[in-house]
This record gives structure tokens, C-alpha cells and sequence, in this order.
């Protein structure tokens, strides 16, 4: 499980994350919902060991990550898809996404992890031979979720996961990153859309300037007052 506390993060001098905690257990699809500039994806950075917190913790399965460089988080089970979509323009798809297995040891065959990939977007299927160039902006956010699937991790973190997709695929792709929960592994998603959230979600927490102001059900934040002012700031800038 990973176990976040009292996490304060600045930024050129100004403090961007103000103490925050939360959790996400195994086998949970946990949201971190908020506005734009909110600390959403400083959030996910400072996990990912791109960032030196100020002082706090942050423990996957007991042990202290904070001082670990990226790849050593990566190779301890945490796959990271960035807001920016990286995919290599020269690479084809089949190869993006498999291309975590060629590196990282994990007793599950690559092709079981890849296959995985696959069936939470099976229009990739389709283009596995195309270059990485070719794809739209939403294509390539499948691709660079694909790819942090294929590595098999016990924890996903995704950040801004359907930002590009076209509102249509949006809930079936969801549920498709939903369900890796169900082999006993964790999704946590940066989200600025409340729209986004399923009300299946297992824990969401909202994040407001730097702070965590609500950590719930998707449902109870829905009736809570002081929540649904951010919240419908949130859905209105969504929109625009
Ligand atoms: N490299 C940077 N240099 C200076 N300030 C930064 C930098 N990165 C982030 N910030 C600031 O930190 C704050 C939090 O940014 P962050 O990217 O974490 O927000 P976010 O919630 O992910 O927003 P969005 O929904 O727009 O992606 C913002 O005020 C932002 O301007
Ligand atoms: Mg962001």
C-alpha cells in the first residue's frame, strides 16, 4: 500500500503541496481530483521520485521511497503515465508499449502484462505496426497508459488518464483501468473533470491548493457543501 504523509513540496520558492496525506490500498481505483494548479501532478511527480519533498513521507509496502531515484520506484512495481503522453514518434506502438518489459524483471511473462495492455485498449490492437508519430493526441495517452500496464506494476499512477479522449470512450476506458484493480493491484488518477470520476471509484480525495480538503466516497463529496464549490469549479473549467 502506498501511505503519503504530512508531504510538503515547494517550487521555486513557493510551497505547492501543504501537508498532505492520503493512502491507496491494493486492489482500490483511487481519484485525486482538483482544479488546474491545484498540486495534482506535483503529487504524482514527488512519488515518482522526480521531486525532493521538504519534509514527509512516503512509504510503498512499509519502506521510505522519498530518497529513490525514478527507475528505482519504477523497478519497485509503481508505473507512472505523465500528463504530457511520451511516446517515441519512432517506435511503433507494439513496440511503446512493450517496451517496459524488455528491462524490468517480473515473474508474469511480458506477454501477459502486454496482453493486459491490449484489452483495456483494444483499438491498439489495430495500429500495433504504426509509428509512434502517426497517432493523435488521444491515441498516444492510450499508448503511454498502455505502456505503464505493460510493466505490470502493483500501483499505476496516471495522470490526467482522459484528458484528449473524446467524451464517447471516456467511461469504458475508466472501467478498463478500474478493473486492473481487480488483480489485486492499485489505480491512483490525477483528474481535473469531476465528470470523470465514477461514482464505482473506491476513494477520492480533492485537492485544493496544495491541500487535501476532502478524502471520501465520489458520492459523499457530491453532497458535501464545501467540496461542491471546488468541485463545480472544477466541472466548470473542464468545460471551458
Ligand atoms: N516547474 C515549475 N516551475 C514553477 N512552478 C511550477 C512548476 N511546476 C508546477 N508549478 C506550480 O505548482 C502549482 C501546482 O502545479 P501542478 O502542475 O502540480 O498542478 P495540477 O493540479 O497538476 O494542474 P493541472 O490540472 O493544470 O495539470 C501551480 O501553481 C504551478 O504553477
Ligand atoms: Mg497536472
Amino acid at each position: 500500500m502506498l501511505k503519503v504523509r504530512d508531504l510538503v513540496v515547494d517550487i521555486q520558492g513557493s510551497r505547492v503541496l501543504r501537508r498532505i496525506s492520503f493512502d491507496v490500498s491494493y486492489g482500490e481505483f483511487a481519484c485525486l481530483v482538483g482544479r488546474n494548479g491545484a498540486g495534482k501532478t506535483t503529487t504524482l511527480r514527488t512519488i515518482m521520485g522526480f521531486r525532493t519533498p521538504v519534509s514527509g513521507t512516503i512509504e510503498l509496502d512499509g519502506q521510505n521511497i522519498c530518497a529513490l531515484r525514478p527507475f528505482q520506484i519504477a523497478r519497485m512495481g509503481i508505473g507512472f503515465a505523465p500528463e504530457e503522453s511520451e511516446v517515441f514518434g519512432e517506435l511503433t506502438v507494439a513496440e511503446n508499449i512493450a517496451m517496459p518489459t524488455w528491462a524490468c524483471p517480473d515473474p508474469r511473462p511480458a506477454e501477459a502484462r502486454i496482453a493486459e495492455a491490449y484489452k483495456v485498449f483494444p483499438k491498439l490492437e489495430r495500429y500495433r505496426q504504426r509509428d509512434g508519430q502517426a497517432l493523435s493526441g488521444g491515441e498516444r495517452k492510450m499508448v503511454s497508459i498502455a505502456r505503464a500496464l505493460a510493466l505490470g506494476p502493483r500501483l499505476l499512477l496516471l495522470d490526467e488518464p482522459t484528458e484528449g479522449l473524446s467524451p464517447i470512450i471516456v467511461p469504458s476506458i475508466v472501467e478498463g483501468l478500474a478493473n486492473v484493480r481487480s488483480s489485486g493491484r492499485a489505480v491512483f488518477i490525477a483528474e481535473s473533470n469531476i465528470h470523470h470520476v465514477p461514482d464505482f471509484a473506491d476513494r477520492l480525495y480533492v485537492i485544493e491548493r496544495g491541500e487535501i480538503i476532502f478524502a471520501g466516497k465520489p458520492t459523499e463529496a457530491r453532497r458535501d457543501r464545501a467540496v461542491a464549490r471546488v468541485i463545480e469549479g472544477v466541472a466548470h473549467a473542464a468545460k471551458s
